[in-house]
């Protein structure tokens, strides 16, 4: 199968700079994961315009934890101030709020948070937006593992039943299609853990701007070149398969 010119339904976004960014005005970090905030903003309204369905964006790794505490600590922060300012705005645009990554070793009171933004957009529809905290790839894969091997071990399931679709079910992003497009601001030629699994075939967009610097024509922009890519999916565009 061989795709082109269309627009990405799910396009998830690995938000790198912000730390550069503050550093390039002799400001401090948290400067940069502030106006990385606005960033994102201006990224969820500009989305359902360009016809994005399914927004991901990786707002604190399962790796982040190795950052100075205050860092954490300020991150930790700006995530509550995130879902307490604009929770009412999203809500009310129609966004659904979804939340990837392992709950289990956050803060309750950002556990609560975190469940109150899910339980009171489930309904909405004009845009998923998946927020990817204390996430990693390899965690989550192997959370889904555990997960499987449990339900076979209790006679749910056969080993056989595991397939590559049982398996995207089980892992937290359970209901959302594999993202057609990925991108990365900040220079950085690396996915750094971020959906490993669902990456197997997206399309990847690596922008040299700062995350705070991001802007609703960024976002056109990689949409557009998406358009021109020539997608295979292991097979053969229509021009080279002999007629
Ligand atoms: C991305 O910006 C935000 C998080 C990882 C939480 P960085 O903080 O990684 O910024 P740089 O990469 O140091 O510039
Ligand atoms: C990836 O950025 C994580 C997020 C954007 C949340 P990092 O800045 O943590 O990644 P590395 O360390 O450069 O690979
Ligand atoms: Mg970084």
């Amino acid at each position: 199968m061989t795709t082109y010119g269309a627009t990405p339904a799910h396009v998830a976004i690995i938000m790198d700079g912000n730390g550069r960014w503050a550093k390039a005005r002799g400001l401090p970090r948290l400067a940069g994961h502030r106006a990385g905030v606005e960033a994102l903003r201006r990224t969820v309204r500009a989305a359902p315009g360009l016809g994005i369905a399914y927004l991901t964006v990786y707002a604190f790794s399962s790796e982040n934890w190795s950052r100075p505490q205050s860092e954490v600590s300020d991150l930790m922060g700006l995530l509550k101030i995130f879902i307490r300012r604009d929770l009412a705005e999203l809500h009310q645009n129609g966004v659904k709020v979804v939340v990837i990554g392992d709950r289990a070793t956050l803060q309750p009171e950002i556990r609560s948070l975190l469940e109150e933004a899910e339980l009171l957009t489930a309904g909405n529809g004009a845009l998923t937006l998946a927020i990817a905290f204390n996430y990693g790839g390899r965690d989550e894969i192997a959370r889904a593992a555990r997960k499987l091997a449990l339900s076979v071990a209790r006679g749910e399931i056969d080993p056989e039943d595991i397939t590559p679709a049982a398996f995207s079910s089980a892992l937290d992003t359970a209901g959302i299609p594999d993202p057609e497009l990925v991108i990365r601001t900040s220079g950085e030629l690396r996915l750094s853990n971020f959906l490993l699994w669902q990456a197997a075939y997206s399309e990847l967009a690596f922008l040299p701007c700062y995350w705070p610097d991001f802007s609703a024509d960024h976002l056109a922009e990689a949409v557009r070149e998406f358009g021109r890519r020539e997608r295979r999916f292991g097979g053969l565009a229509p021009q080279d398969v002999a007629l």
